[in-house]
Formats: C-alpha cells, sequence, structure tokens
C-alpha cells in the first residue's frame, strides 16, 4: 500500500504540477490509494475500472452473487465527511458501501459536529480516522481534501481519502462515471475516440465539467466544445491543459449550432451558490443554453445527452423518455463506478474478477 505522501512536506507536494502528484497517491499496482483529483487517472486505469464496474454489476445481479460482494469489505468502514449538499454523489457512495459490505458512518452537517465547538478540521479528520478505513468527503474549498490526504498520511493512522467533490475545481469521481457512462454508449460504436463533446451551461463553475475535461484527454481526438454565456465560459487554465496535450477545441454561445456535431452533450446547471454577490447570476441571460424539443430535432440519432444532475430547467422534462437522454443511467453507473473504486483502493479487485470468470 502506499503511503508515500508522508515522505514529502506539505508545501513541496502542494507546489507539485498535477501530473507529479500522482505517483504519491497510487498504489504499487498502480491502483488509486488517494483519489482525489481526475489527472490521476490514465486511460489503462480507466478502463481497468470500467471493466471491474461491469463485472460487480453483473455479479450483483443473482442473490449469490450480491451476497459474494457483500462479504468482500466488512473488515473496513468508511466515513462521508460531507460539508456541501449532495444526493447522488453520497447516496451511491453509501450504496457502494453496501454492495461491499462496507458499514459507512456519516457527518454532514459541521454544526452539530465538534467542529462547532471549534475543532480545526485537521484534528476532525484525525477523529474520524480513529474509526474509519477511509474518508469520502465534500467541501466547499478547493484542495482541502488533498491537504487533508497529506494530514493523515503523516498521522500515525494513515487512511484514503476519496475527493467527492472540492470547491469550483475538482468532482474526480463524477467524471469517472461520466467516462463509464461514455464507455458503454459508445462500445457498439467503435470506443471513446473520434468524437465531438458538446459542454453547456455554467463551465466555468462547474466542477464536473472540469474533470470530465481533463479526463476526456485520455482518449484520443476527442473534440470538445464549450458553449456557454462569455461570463460562464471555461477557465483559462481548462483550455491550457487541451493546448498542452493537442486536444482540439471550440468557444461558443451558439448552442444550436453545434448540436449536430455532437457525440455526446454534457449539460449543467447555473452553479449560483458560488455566487458572490445576490442576484449575480441570475442578471446572466441562460435562455439560449438548455436543451428542449427544439434542439432534440437537432441531435444525431446516435448521440447522447448528459447530466451530471440536479437540473433546474436546463433539460426539459420532455425529453427524459428519448433513449438519447442518458442522464438517468449516467446516474446509475455512479454507484457501480463509485463500487469499483472502493474495491480497488481496498485491493479486492482480483477476488471479483475470479469470481466473475468462474461465474459468468
Ligand atoms: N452530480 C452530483 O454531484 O450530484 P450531487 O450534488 O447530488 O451529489
Amino acid at each position: 500500500m502506499a503511503k508515500k505522501l508522508f515522505n514529502i512536506a506539505w508545501e513541496e507536494f502542494s507546489a507539485l504540477p498535477l501530473v507529479e502528484k500522482t505517483p504519491y497517491l497510487m498504489q504499487p499496482d498502480g491502483s488509486p490509494y488517494h483519489t482525489l483529483f481526475a489527472q490521476q487517472f490514465d486511460s489503462v486505469l480507466l478502463d481497468k475500472l470500467a471493466a471491474l464496474a461491469n463485472e460487480i454489476r453483473a455479479i450483483a445481479k443473482t442473490r449469490i452473487g450480491a451476497e459474494y460482494l457483500r462479504q468482500q469489505v466488512t473488515h473496513k468502514r468508511a466515513m462521508l465527511y460531507f460539508s456541501q449538499p449532495s444526493s447522488r454523489t453520497f447516496l451511491s457512495f453509501v450504496s457502494a458501501g453496501q454492495i461491499l459490505g462496507v458499514p459507512v458512518g456519516e457527518v454532514r452537517d459541521t454544526s452539530i459536529s465538534s467542529e462547532f465547538k471549534g475543532e480545526s478540521r485537521e484534528d476532525s479528520v484525525r477523529t474520524f480516522s480513529s474509526y474509519f478505513d477511509l474518508i469520502i468527503m465534500r467541501t466547499p474549498e478547493k484542495g482541502l481534501a488533498e491537504h487533508m490526504a497529506w494530514v493523515i498520511s503523516n498521522s500515525d493512522r494513515p487512511i484514503p481519502i476519496i475527493n467527492a467533490g472540492s470547491g469550483k475545481d475538482q468532482h474526480p469521481t463524477q467524471a469517472l462515471l461520466d467516462i463509464y457512462t461514455l464507455l458503454r454508449s459508445f462500445d457498439r460504436g467503435g470506443g471513446l475516440h473520434d468524437k465531438t463533446v458538446v459542454f453547456c451551461g455554467d463551465l466555468l463553475r462547474g466542477r464536473t465539467v472540469r474533470s470530465l475535461s481533463y479526463l476526456l484527454t485520455n482518449y484520443p481526438r476527442i473534440r470538445q466544445i464549450f458553449v456557454a454565456p462569455d461570463p460562464l465560459q471555461i477557465d483559462t487554465d481548462v483550455l491550457d491543459i487541451l493546448r498542452e496535450k493537442g486536444v482540439e477545441f471550440v468557444q461558443t454561445d451558439n448552442f444550436r449550432s453545434v448540436i449536430p456535431e455532437a457525440d455526446a452533450v454534457y449539460m449543467t446547471r447555473m452553479q449560483d451558490e458560488w455566487d458572490n454577490y445576490k442576484n449575480e447570476s441570475a442578471a446572466i441571460d441562460t435562455s439560449h443554453f438548455k436543451f428542449g424539443l427544439e434542439e432534440l430535432a437537432l441531435l444525431p440519432p446516435r448521440a447522447i445527452i448528459m447530466h451530471p444532475l440536479p437540473r433546474r430547467d436546463e433539460i426539459a422534462v420532455a425529453i427524459d423518455d428519448d433513449p438519447r437522454a442518458m442522464y438517468w443511467r449516467q446516474m446509475r453507473n455512479g454507484m457501480w463506478i463509485r463500487t469499483a473504486l472502493i474495491a480497488m483502493t481496498f485491493g479486492c479487485e482480483r477476488r471479483i474478477h475470479d469470481y466473475y470468470c468462474h461465474n459468468n
């Protein structure tokens, strides 16, 4: 198990480019130990995770298979530390734990934990590590999961940390389920390459878009189109990475003009929880950045519509029954890929794979 993060001072570690941080976060076999950002996953690891998720969901179809899975990680406990609202990420991680037999605890409201009494985040996380073997955390602060991974790796009870959403910056496990959804959707269409992905909405403050944009750079010739009103366009740091990797991208505010080119349209809601002042977002005209029946008519027959959810009005309910609407399946995919991630974090993927091979 890699706990190399204790070999480096925080100032030195935090200053490293992300790609140089990766070796500090991985296990010797290449599996993730801490899951902190999308850039630590390459296509080999993504394919392994997706294959494991497929095996887990196949095994879970039978009662005997589900019982087998439930015996895999009964000796570990997981802590869900969510100081920001969540439905899908929280519940899919709870379900993932249940699938593998991992008991879970939670702190969702720091006003009723000892943080209310002035306990520092560092002490809180060290407290959790006294009782649990994995911390899954969502926080409004960028980089906090990374800092806590360093803190806990330097304690007497180092345990893995999974970032379940950090500030406006990263949502790596959402990107894993998005890639898993794309891989499954394009499995029969030749695979995830030579595709055009259209991102639409609040791209500036949507951490899911940032993490997915990074992960897509692992696949050949994926063109990325960013559609947003000017004040909400994708940040330059993402574009710098795309340029560095030679990825073709386009920025536009004309949504309908690019829908016919899409293999996948990835819608996002207005992220107004990040507004700096009242009504900042409400002043932006987003009426041309919604997906309804007229946009559906422009979408190629084999393309898919994705959304990390929750949605507001950016996808009309009227298109939910269209076979190209993938967002409900995408959400459920989150449970399977997070189960695969926990299984890999605790090193039981080989047992699951062997069981799958013997029984399928
Ligand atoms: N997609 C997503 O992160 O949803 P939740 O905020 O409900 O977890």
